[in-house]
């Protein structure tokens, strides 16, 4: 008999313990042992909860168990998760997490605190809920030099862009509906300027290139920015806007950005909507290979964290396999180095857009004021588009990428 504890009991927790039990029978038979959830860390009262038997205030009670041979961090955050998944490897507990903060800023630490006690730290529900994206990587694709991933990676902002892009709704409104659907954090912010898909990316970065990649060293922009003006525009030129994270293989260096971009409708990407999210792959032995799946909510990240669990039961040791090391963050080019092509709303007239940023492609929208100028730039790096920008009254801008 292996003993399970789940550490928090909000939407992923509540939803762990439910499938848990939902495929108990099942899961027992994969893990090749019985199975059974001994703690819910927890510091709400919840007299009337099914499972109140189980629940406890104490993480103490958790860590001192030996019965308990595997801890799923389902709290979020860092404050409390840090120091229990810490002790909890430490103390030869395997640990699985859907917290893609924690794995972002402390993947390299804890990956090597796990292959020091011979445990297991798994992360599959950390990125693309409950798309398969962590193991396939680092299993099935690893006969490949990864160069290029690209995905949409948060499923409240694909949510409301798709709102905006085919209701027209505007984005309090369609930011309230997902946190009422429970995609949000509890923070909202994190979603919707984009440190998650900041999070996320850089996740996988860390996985694909073997190096951890730290999300305060790369730009990251959210969507909190975006009109229905630019919705029209890019409709215009048969694009959509989605917010993508991408990290992309230049010799030894990598380039990683988290931004909205405009996408043309003929992309992988570009028919992704609502909260699925979907990831893009390209190895040098495979070419492209997408992920798609629901990417937040309760049960499609129990799905994972759940999975993980099963697969730490059975494992009597470290996997290793799974790991990336420390290091230096100079093998990031710094983003003003790096170019594109720019879509540009601004207050100016044709001839002075051309003064600036010689041949453009403008576009057009029903209704749009005769002083309001849509254009879509050549390629051009990021510290020079800047300057030009400066030079002109911007009303809103987003680059223009191809997958
Ligand atoms: N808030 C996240 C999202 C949850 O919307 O994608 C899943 O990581």
């Amino acid at each position: 008999m292996k003993k399970i504890a789940v550490l928090g009991y909000g939407v992923v927790g509540s939803g762990t313990v439910e499938v848990f039990y939902r495929n108990k029978a099942a899961l027992e038979k994969k893990a090749g042992d019985e199975l059974d959830i001994k703690y819910i860390l927890e510091v709400r009262d919840c007299p009337d909860e099914r499972y109140r038997d189980k629940f406890t205030k104490n993480f103490d009670d958790i860590l001192n168990d030996p019965e308990v041979k595997v801890v799923a961090e389902v709290i979020g955050g860092l404050k409390y998760s840090y120091g229990y998944v810490k002790s909890a490897l430490e103390a030869g507990k395997s640990v699985v997490t859907s917290n893609k903060e924690l794995v972002a800023a402390k993947g390299a630490e804890l990956l090597k605190t796990a292959r020091e006690h011979n445990v297991n730290f798994f992360f599959e529900a950390s990125v693309g809920g409950g798309i398969p994206i962590i193991r396939p990587l680092n299993q099935c694709l690893s006969a490949n030099e990864i160069d290029e991933i690209a995905g949409i990676l948060n499923g409240t902002t694909n949510f409301i862009l798709t709102k905006m892009i085919k209701e027209g709704m505007g984005f309090d409104e369609a930011l309230k509906i997902a946190q009422d659907l429970g995609y949000a954090e509890r923070d909202p912010s994190a979603d919707v300027e984009g440190h998650d898909t900041c999070r996320k990316i850089c996740i996988l970065a860390s996985l694909a290139f073997g190096k951890h990649v730290y999300p305060d060293n790369i730009h990251t922009e959210g969507i909190t920015k975006i009109t229905l003006e630019d919705v029209k525009y890019c409709e215009s030129m048969n694009s959509v806007i989605k917010l993508i994270g991408f990290a992309s293989r230049r010799g030894d260096e990598i380039a990683v950005m988290t931004c909205p971009a405009v996408i043309g409708e003929e992309s992988q990407l570009a028919g992704v909507n609502d909260v699925f999210n979907a990831i893009l792959v390209r190895g040098d032995a495979t070419g492209d290979v997408v992920f798609y799946g629901k990417g937040a909510g309760k049960l499609p990240t129990a799905s994972a964290v759940v999975s993980d669990i099963i697969i730490a039961a059975k494992s009597d040791h470290s996997s290793k396999t799974m790991h990336w090391e420390d290091s230096a963050q100079d093998f990031i080019i710094p983003y003003k180095k790096l170019s594109n092509r720019f879509y540009v709303r601004a207050n100016a007239d044709k001839k002075t857009v051309n003064d600036i940023f010689g041949e453009v492609r403008f576009l057009s929208r029903d209704g749009a004021p005769e002083s309001e100028c849509a254009f879509v730039t050549g390629e051009i790096n990021e510290a020079e588009f800047e300057e030009k920008c400066g030079r002109l009254n911007v009303l809103g801008s987003l680059r223009v990428l191809d997958y």
